[in-house]
């Protein structure tokens, strides 16, 4: 793996997985591994648990922890090759990256989509130039169109609670009042389709995901019959895809609910958090031993230590 910016870059989910099932047991196993090896965290949007976990994998595994929040603190960088700068961008990627590669020995990035363009949001023009320019791996704190490290964490939250051999998991799109994007739901589909689990999605019309990421899961517009006999329900908000950015609907009813968990087999609730109460989920649901929120956010710690070990072992 010499960069990590999607789940199509692990060779091994399950080989993953199961190292950070180790690294959660035994996190200071590999504690001389990062010595003397300094990881750069760079932000262009606001984070919690993305910041604060990678950081304390990194600190895990013996390394040195760079944050700057690029947006706010760097200078304003041009992507475009050959682009003559003389507007408001102050630095050209090439360089930006070849610098930071001097500093650090991998390099985290975090750059959200603008939920405008869709085609140069897919390009994930960001993360794809810091890839390309750096000499050192980078790794996504989520894209455009991925969050890798969330959907590592899932993946082991779902190892960790799963009451059956091949659990049914469901997606579940819920209302919000801001337009979301779609790296969470990718990751999660495409993570799952590579586990054990039975998977299907459930939304309103017109919320369909990228078709290429969702082909071979069934996809059911009623909420109520999706849920029926659910192991596990995750639930995000995302934008249409089709009609790109767009806000088609905030039907409350599509809020996840006591009465709607009642369906289900005593199914676990899930979120990547930050959450919006009352509005995604109700207070009842979240305060409720069914919540795994908290546990997956403390699987980022391990799911992040896992990719760390794996770059610093094997990235070029
Ligand atoms: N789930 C997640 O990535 O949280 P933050 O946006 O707070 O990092």
């Amino acid at each position: 793996m010499k960069h990590f910016l999607d789940i199509d870059d692990i060779e091994d989910v399950g080989a993953l997985v199961l190292e950070a099932t180790k690294l959660k047991a035994h996190p200071y196993a590999h504690q001389t591994l990062g010595r003397h090896r300094t990881l750069g965290l760079f932000f262009f949007n606001a984070s919690l648990r993305t910041r604060l976990s990678t950081q304390k994998a990194a600190k895990n595994l013996g390394m040195e922890v760079m944050v700057m929040n690029f947006s706010k603190d760097g200078w304003s960088l041009e992507f475009e090759e050959g682009a003559v700068m003389n507007g408001t961008s102050a630095e050209h990627i090439k360089e930006a990256a070849a610098v930071l590669s001097q500093y650090c020995d991998i390099i985290g990035v975090r750059a959200f989509g603008e939920l405008q363009d869709r085609e140069k949001d897919e390009s994930e023009y960001i993360l794809k130039n810091f890839g390309q320019h750096a000499s050192v791996p980078v790794i996504s704190l989520e894209g455009a169109t991925a969050h890798p490290l969330q959907a590592l964490a899932d993946a082991l939250t779902i190892a960790e609670h799963k009451r059956t051999d091949r659990p049914k998991v469901v997606l579940s799109w819920a209302p919000h009042p801001r337009a979301l994007p779609h790296a969470v739901p990718n990751s999660f589909v495409k993570m799952m389709k590579r586990q054990e689990v039975e998977l299907l999605i459930t939304h309103p019309e017109g919320y369909e995901l990228n078709k290429s990421i969702t082909e071979g899961v069934s996809v059911i517009y009623d909420q109520n019959e999706a849920l029926e006999n659910a192991d596990f329900v995750y639930v995000k908000n995302w934008s249409s895809y089709n009609d790109y950015g767009q806000i088609l609907s905030k039907d409350p009813n599509w809020m996840t609910t006591q009465q709607k968990l009642s369906l289900t087999n005593h199914a676990y609730f899930m979120h990547c958090l930050p959450v919006r109460r009352n509005v995604v989920v109700e207070d009842a649901v979240l305060d409720s031993r069914a919540s795994l929120t908290t546990q997956q956010a403390e699987n980022r710690i391990y799911a992040a230590q896992a990719a760390l070990k794996t770059l610093l072992q094997h990235g070029s």
